[in-house]
């Protein structure tokens, strides 16, 4: 063996060891240049091969490129080697010990969570009306202006607009795509379908979430829920739709709690109505939650627009209907008597805690 193939073994023999004694894939890194690359012995060593003559060059510099090889091939073990240590030792470090988890639970109490408020009003909300004999259906909460408005009898730019305070969603042209501010769409959407499939009359309720650019106040939140009410059948008069809200308010208020509709305006329904009952928090002698009216507004109702029926394909002369639609939130707020909505989204768990 000649000078340089003796070196050429050393040199291989000397980087595995130093190899060996990496232990991190920062450190391999860190030292790999020094071990194979530019600043390693094996760089050294050739550049003194300029001195050889052609032949000797060739072969010692072949001899070179193997071991070189060799070493690259013993790093790329070692990262992979090196990798697979800080794998299993984060996994080690991230084991779960069930044990300690039961231990705790024995040893503090632990509470469950429950259903929200909200939920669970509109569970029973919906648990009242089943009984009644609607359906429950459900509509979309992002609606194009069709749905939340023109559909509805409100056209474009109409100063009825003004009685929401629309969120525009950045889609399509703009303004053309909104959260919807009611749930009144879903009646649009729930006689399409029944046009569609043939499957008139209707009678549903859709609850869902609304929202409008509202400040909250004590009986205002911008994201809330309605519940939407929808019959469409022959015949119907503005006595069916008042004895619904009659046996509905009796039916989850209590006997105690008295409803009123008194005339309003909405451009889907005509006539419409307003309904209010007894506002829970003074019993109707007038605090700050009902503005000292003694009454609170629960939504509105009435007998469906002929231009409504018109929009979605059904005939006026042969359907008739009436629809309503009103807070869920303020359900909740009445029936618990809760003089400021607000704490429904304010997650004080000494709130919430009272109605698990
Ligand atoms: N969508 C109305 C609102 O949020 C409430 C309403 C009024 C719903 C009359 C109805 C209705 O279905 O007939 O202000």
């Amino acid at each position: 063996m000649n000078e340089p193939d003796d070196q050429i073994t050393t040199i291989s023999t000397e980087a595995l060891a130093a190899l060996a004694a990496v232990s991190s894939i920062e450190e391999l890194d860190e030292r790999v240049a020094s071990i194979v690359g530019k600043r390693s012995a094996f760089a050294a060593v050739q550049r003194t091969f300029g001195s050889l003559d052609p032949d000797e060059r060739r072969e010692m510099g072949a001899r070179l490129q193997e071991a070189r090889r060799a070493v690259e091939n013993a790093v790329e073990s070692r990262r992979a080697h090196l990798g697979d240590v800080q794998r299993s030792s984060m996994l080690e470090a991230d084991r779960l010990d069930l044990g300690d988890v039961v231990v705790a639970a024995r040893t503090w109490s632990v509470t469950a969570g429950h259903a929200g408020l909200v939920g669970t009003t509109q569970a029973e909300l919906e648990d009242v009306f089943v009984a009644m004999g609607f359906a429950v259906a459900e509509g979309p909460e992002v609606e194009s202006d069709w749905y939340n408005f023109e559909a509805l009898n409100i056209p474009p730019a109409h100063p009825a607009r003004g009685m929401w305070d629309t969120f525009y969603v950045d889609l399509g042209e703009p303004e053309t795509v909104v959260l919807r501010t009611h749930t009144s769409p879903t009646q649009v959407h729930l006689m399409e379908a029944a046009v569609a499939n043939d499957a008139l009359p209707i009678h549903a309720v859709a609850p869902g979430r609304c929202y409008r650019r509202d400040t909250p106040d004590a009986r205002h939140l911008a994201a809330f829920h309605q519940i939407e009410g929808l019959v469409v059948d022959r015949n119907i008069t503005f006595a069916d739709l008042a004895g619904t809200i009659e046996t509905f308010t009796r039916a989850y208020f209590g006997p105690d709690i008295e409803s009123r509709l008194r005339p309003a305006f909405f451009p889907f329904t005509e006539p419409s109505a307003e309904f209010e009952i007894t506002c829970t928090i003074c019993r109707g002698a007038g605090c700050r939650t009902c503005s000292n009216t003694g009454w609170i507004e629960l939504g509105g109702c009435g007998m469906i627009d002929p231009a409504v029926f018109e929009a979605v394909g059904i005939d006026p002369d042969a359907w008739s209907g009436f629809a309503f639609g009103f807070g869920i939130d303020r359900c909740a707020q009445m029936r618990h008597e809760l003089s400021d909505m607000r704490a429904l989204v304010e997650n004080d768990v000494r709130f919430l805690g009272q109605f698990a």
